[in-house]
């Protein structure tokens, strides 16, 4: 049953479903829910975590996390609201958007205006106060090639603290938010340093060819919006009506000897290349060449457009999701001794 409670004029609910605030669509309750839009608001909360002894965790738009069981503490949805633009050169234009505002809004908002980079980042679910978390990156940009700072607000001692680039170690779906600073705060608004002249990133294959399918002249950020979106739409599923959270895994990067060996026994392995030497492998083919592409158990399973990406398509627990992506590591270790990372958050 749900319960509301006002703690010094906050509305704290009891007992509360969080089948509607996750992509997934996975049906668990949180012991207590809130929402905050302002620093007050999020002291007041804070109190009572302290009066409670609670855990707690902080809630975007739900679309890179599955739940396993009911949360025995509070979720806090970061609600903050606003864009502005806070300083431009010659060059670039400063936008500032608060944690609140719904990633792709954001997006359309700057190709409206003509603020260039974020585009091929389009269609990306979520909201912006995540978009550093993982260093969110698609079709050849990562948010950290736009960025320019953030503030955070440290819980431990209750104040905002602004981090530039180097503070947040940015790395493939990696930031110092999923590592050292994990569960310590609240990122409350990013800056983005977005350019007044585009530089359009059309490398990554897909792109190209959606772009002459769509018989384009004259490159604009625009057209890469609908490109990118034209791409996602067929081939990953809506979670509107799939649940989902994107890529299930990250794609791991192995050395050159162990890229040499993959590539002697499994010639036609997709992998790209990296700066380090390294190389990147596509998880969604090595799941593919496993057999999992379009598989059911009950009604969690792997999308048959995408591999990387695990569905519910109705009813599934987190826990049978989790018990599918634990079968598939295992079978991908077995077939490429190659071991796969989790990209989606497990609750
Ligand atoms: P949530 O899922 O709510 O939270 C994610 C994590 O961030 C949690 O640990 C949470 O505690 C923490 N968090 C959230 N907000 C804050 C805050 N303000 N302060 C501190 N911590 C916070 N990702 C990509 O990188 N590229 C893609 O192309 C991509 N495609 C996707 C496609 C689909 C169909 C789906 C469903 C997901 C996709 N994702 C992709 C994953 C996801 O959209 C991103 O990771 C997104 O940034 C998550 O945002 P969110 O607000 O939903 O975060
Ligand atoms: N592939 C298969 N079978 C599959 C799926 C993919 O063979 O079932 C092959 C494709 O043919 C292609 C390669 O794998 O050669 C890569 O596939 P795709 O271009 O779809 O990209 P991805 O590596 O699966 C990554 C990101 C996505 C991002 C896209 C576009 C990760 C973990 N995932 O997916 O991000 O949108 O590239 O840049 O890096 C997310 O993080 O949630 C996410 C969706």
């Amino acid at each position: 049953m749900i319960e509301l409670l006002i703690f010094e004029s906050m509305e704290i609910k009891e007992n509360y479903s969080l089948k509607s605030f996750n992509t997934f669509g996975i049906n668990v309750d949180a012991k207590y829910f809130t929402q905050v839009a302002s620093l007050e608001e999020l002291e007041v909360v804070l109190d009572f975590i302290e009066a409670k002894k609670i855990p707690f965790l902080i809630l975007g738009g739900g679309s890179n996390l599955l739940f396993t069981k009911d949360f025995d503490g509070i979720m806090i949805k970061a609600d903050f609201k606003g864009i502005k633009i806070v300083k431009e050169d010659q060059q670039h234009i400063f936008v500032k958007a608060e944690a609140g505002e719904n990633w792709d809004e954001f997006v359309q908002f700057c190709v409206d205006n003509n603020f260039a980079g974020l585009e091929n980042l389009s269609l990306i679910p979520g909201n912006v106060g995540a978009s550093p978390i993982q260093n969110i990156g698609a079709y050849g940009v990562e948010l950290k090639d736009h960025f320019f700072e953030l503030e955070f607000f440290d819980f431990a001692i209750r104040s905002v603290q602004k981090f530039g680039m180097k503070d947040c170690a940015f790395g493939y779906r990696n930031s110092v938010f999923k590592n050292e600073l994990k569960g310590k705060g609240m990122i409350l608004s990013v800056t983005y340093r977005l350019n007044k002249h585009p530089e359009f990133k059309t490398e990554y294959g897909t792109i190209k060819d959606e772009i002459e399918a769509m018989g384009v002249s004259e490159l604009s950020v625009k057209t890469i919006r609908q490109a990118v979106i034209s791409i996602r739409r067929s081939k990953l599923p809506d979670p509107e009506i799939i649940g989902n959270a994107g890529s299930f895994f990250k794609n791991p990067t192995i050395s050159m000897e162990e890229h040499r060996r993959l590539k002697n026994k499994f010639p036609e392995i997709v992998s790209f290349p990296q700066s380090d030497r390294r190389f990147k492998l596509a998880a969604g083919w090595l799941i593919d060449q496993c057999g999992w592409k379009g598989k059911r158990v009950g009604d969690a399973g792997v999308h048959e457009n995408q591999a990387l990406v695990l569905v519910n398509y109705g009813n599934a627990s987190g826990k049978e999701i989790y018990d599918l992506s634990e079968e598939i590591k295992i079978s991908v270790f077995d077939k490429f001794g190659v071991e796969l990372e989790r990209e989606v958050n497990i609750l």
